[in-house]
């Protein structure tokens, strides 16, 4: 829980973090944030689309552990495509979560949600303007995307001159979307695992289990040892304490075949 992979800027990130999506603000995300960091998670995941910022910070800050000592992602909203909005965004991020800077601050998709698939180029070029000046304002540690294809990260890149650190993907066994993962190793941009579970739809996966059962581990434990194998950093969400504890318990290793057994699993979800 605490080695890192090490960013482009050479800011150092804890190599599975506690994903927030889904969990609603309140009791639920305080207690389950809570029991990550009880757990020994160190990197803490939200987005001000998540709706429970406030839970997060407070959280981390009741925790009693520096604050340097936990890395915390949020998200700028995917609708938030001109720099006044954008601007606005990340001060109201900021208030959300009292904390006084973030270290890693993403876009959270090239297109609101609503219209997926649609060019904003433009849109994002200027959002990704507004994360250099927080960037640079020393606000967020590092900045990245999310959701974010090939064209996406080259129209950013192409525009701006910089790089995004992290890109945080739909990623998981039977869905490892190669061609975005290789244009992020071949420009050193981390790739982060969202629903590395497949929001537990691997979870029955015969194959899966097969596996699993012969190293005497859990599916889920395989599954995000699996994004480790991949040099992807997982984001597993729960809000059982018991899978929460689990899912960081990931000092094991898939074998060569193993790796090959998993590679050539279809998705589950398509
Ligand atoms: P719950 O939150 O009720 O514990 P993903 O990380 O891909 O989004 O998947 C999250 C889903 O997987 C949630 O429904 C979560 O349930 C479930 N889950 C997380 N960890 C485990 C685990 N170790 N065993 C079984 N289910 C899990």
């Amino acid at each position: 829980l605490t080695d890192t992979y090490t960013l482009s800027n050479g800011v150092e990130i804890p190599k599975i973090g506690f994903g927030t999506w889904q969990i609603p603000d309140g009791p639920e995300t305080y207690d389950s944030v809570a029991a990550a960091l009880e757990a020994g998670y160190r990197h803490i995941d939200t987005a001000r689309a998540y709706d429970n910022e406030k839970s997060v910070g407070r959280a981390i800050r009741d925790s009693g552990i520096p604050r340097d000592q936990i890395f915390v992602t949020t998200k700028l909203p995917a609708q938030a495509k001109d720099t006044a909005s954008a601007e606005a965004a990340f001060e109201k991020t900021m208030s959300e979560l009292a904390l006084d800077y973030v270290d890693l601050y993403l876009i959270h998709a090239p297109w609101p949600w609503e219209e997926m698939g649609a060019d904003y180029t433009a849109g994002n070029i200027a959002a990704w303007t507004v994360l250099n000046g927080i960037h640079e304002a020393g606000r967020s540690r590092a900045i990245g995307v999310s959701n974010f294809e090939v064209p996406h990260l080259e129209s950013i890149v192409e525009a701006t001159g910089v790089m995004p650190h992290a890109n945080q993907i739909r990623w998981f066994v039977g869905n490892t979307q190669p061609e975005t993962v290789n244009w992020c190793r071949e420009h050193d941009v981390l790739v982060e695992a969202y629903s590395p579970l497949a929001t537990g739809e691997l979870l029955e996966n015969e194959e899966l289990k097969g596996i699993a059962d012969r190293l005497g581990r859990s599916v889920a434990q395989v599954c995000l040892r699996y994004a480790l194998e991949k040099s992807t950093l997982p984001l597993p969400k729960s809000t059982t304490p018991s899978r929460i504890v689990e899912n960081a318990q990931l000092d094991f290793e898939l074998s060569a075949d193993d790796v090959a057994a998993l590679d050539a699993l279809d998705d589950p979800t398509a």
